[in-house]
């Protein structure tokens, strides 16, 4: 079996627990570090519990990292980006989770996230991370920017609707996600204090969410994009507003999704003539790497409602860049990622 030594920066938090989660498990990694300042020389264990009898391996800090084959990186935002050099002298190929490199110009960075990037001649040089969107690029990059979570539940839904044209471009796109806890991270805050954060709906970045730069980029059309969180630790439900150009028909929409995603391992559509689960819901994706769509149109105002679904730190993280790997490698897409979620949970 053809195995690549791989290393994870940033394992104690989320996103890394979930890459060593699937990397334990893939046929072809070989595991060889994993970071974290605070719990360096300590049992990974501690960390993830749902690891033990899983692994031996224990946290190593970032100065201690060995050359490898690939690198991921799931840092907090502004780590990477100024220290790329240092990390790209340890292995031929980085996936980042981090938003570092996602947009491809500096005036991007500047306008959403305010910051002059430190190393903009990188930016188009990292593959955007949407297997299904960058397949091709992906296959010979040696780095690699997975998206950002909200932004894969709002890209995959839309993408097939904006680049079959189906779309009346005259109108708003309109979209809203509903976010569980852990994209927040592990670092505790007055926010995620149990009873502040406990049973909540409350909206947190109703505009200029930074992900929908990548959502513009992506798409090529402005978006207008909400996000709220909800009581939920893992998941994404996003529901997007979009209208029809004249004569477009729902079987026409049902068309392109099976054009665009029918041979895609990670896509479905769910669209049910009855029952509870008709339309997407996260509750079912928690440790998968799908992502669930489905729509419907209201044909009196041409308005299709599109819903997404998928558990954040997978198909929104640590599922999508497994993924990257595979077809970057030329491993089977699906290695590592055959998790089918649990019902009921
Ligand atoms: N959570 C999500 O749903 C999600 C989804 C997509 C993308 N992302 C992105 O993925 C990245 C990680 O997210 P997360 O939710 O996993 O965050 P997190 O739970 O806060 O974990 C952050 C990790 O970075 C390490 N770290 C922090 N500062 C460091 C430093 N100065 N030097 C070395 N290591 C440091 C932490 O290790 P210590 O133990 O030393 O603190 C920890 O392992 C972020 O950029 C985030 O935007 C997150």
């Amino acid at each position: 079996m053809n195995k690549i030594k791989v290393s994870i920066v940033g394992a104690s938090g989320y996103a890394g627990g979930d890459l060593l989660r699937l990397l334990l498990q893939h046929p072809n990694v070989e595991l060889h570090q994993v970071t974290s300042e605070r719990f360096a020389g300590k049992p990974v264990t501690i960390v993830h519990p749902n690891l033990r009898k899983q692994t031996t391996l224990k946290f190593s800090s970032v100065n201690d990292l060995e050359k490898v084959d690939l690198l991921f990186t799931a840092l907090p935002h502004a780590k990477l980006m100024n220290n790329i050099e240092n990390f790209r002298a340890l292995a031929d190929r980085i996936i980042d989770l981090s938003g570092d490199f996602r947009l491809k110009t500096a005036e991007d960075y500047k306008r959403w996230y305010d910051l002059e990037h430190p190393n903009p001649e990188l930016l188009n040089e990292f593959v955007y991370g949407i297997v299904e969107l960058h397949r091709e690029e992906m296959k010979s990059a040696k780095l690699i920017s997975s998206a950002g979570c909200n932004a894969t539940s709002t890209i995959l839904p839309l993408w097939p609707l904006f680049k079959n044209d189906l779309v009346d471009l005259s109108k708003p796109v309109i979209a809203e996600a509903k976010c569980g806890s852990s994209e927040a991270g592990n670092k505790a805050s007055d926010a995620s204090h149990h009873p502040e954060r406990s049973g909540c709906v409350r909206s947190y970045k109703p505009t200029r969410h930074r992900h929908t730069a990548e959502m513009i980029q992506e798409l090529g059309n402005p978006i207008e994009f909400s996000a709220t969180t909800i009581e939920m630790v893992r998941g994404i439900l996003m529901t997007a507003h979009v209208f029809l150009k004249e004569g477009v028909t729902e079987l026409d929409v049902w068309k392109t999704y099976r054009k665009e995603y029918g041979e895609e391992p990670f896509i479905r559509i769910v669209k049910e003539r009855s029952g509870i689960y008709r339309y997407p819901e996260p509750k079912i994706l928690a440790g998968t790497n799908f992502c669930d769509i489905g729509f419907e149109l209201d044909p009196n105002t041409r308005r299709l409602v599109v819903i997404g679904a998928i558990d954040n730190l997978m198909k929104g993280a640590a599922g999508q860049a497994v993924h990257a790997m595979n077809v970057a490698n030329g491993f089977e897409e699906t290695a590592g990622l055959g998790f089918t979620g649990l019902h009921p949970i």
